[in-house]
């Protein structure tokens, strides 16, 4: 995959090259990556930010939510903390990893989707609950997975 630096430098102009910036704008590059920050994504978000590329890493990998291997088009979370696992999280995990053909942390064959867990995501009161890309899913149903998948295939 080629990297389109011009739109990395497009997007850090947006922002003001400070450090507080940083967690926005990885989050921005990280989506027009496809998902992921490959490194010579990283190298010019160094650059451009005057910030030494070990701390650039460091910084990433410090947060779940960013990947420096490739994901899917989509990612799926599963909460897996205490309220969602007396709710039974584990079913809907075994279901999702049963219907994409995946272990947690993989992709899909198809490049759609990537399977991960999370720690709460704020919607403990409809657990269990997924979120898909942005979007909040509660009160999740082994029967209701294939329509909620439906939206993204
Ligand atoms: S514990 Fe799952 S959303 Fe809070």
């Amino acid at each position: 995959m080629s990297i389109n630096l011009e739109k990395i430098r497009e997007i850090f102009s947006d922002y003001c090259p400070e450090k507080g910036n940083l967690m926005v704008l990885l989050h921005d590059v990280q989506k027009a990556c496809g998902n992921w920050l490959p490194e010579e994504a990283l190298k010019e978000v160094s650059k451009l930010t005057k910030m030494p590329l070990n701390k650039v890493y460091g910084f990433v990998s410090f947060y779940s939510m960013f990947s420096i291997e490739p994901r899917g088009k989509h990612i799926i979370r599963v909460c897996k903390d205490g309220p969602c696992a007396v709710k039974d999280s584990f079913v809907i995990e075994d279901m999702l990893m049963k219907e994409l053909d995946v272990d947690m942390g993989e992709t899909s064959e198809d490049n759609l989707f990537t399977l991960e867990e999370t720690a709460c995501i704020g919607t403990c009161t409809a657990a269990p609950a997924i979120m898909i890309d942005d979007e909040v899913y509660g009160n999740v149903a082994p029967e209701s997975l294939n329509s909620i998948l439906k939206k993204y295939r």
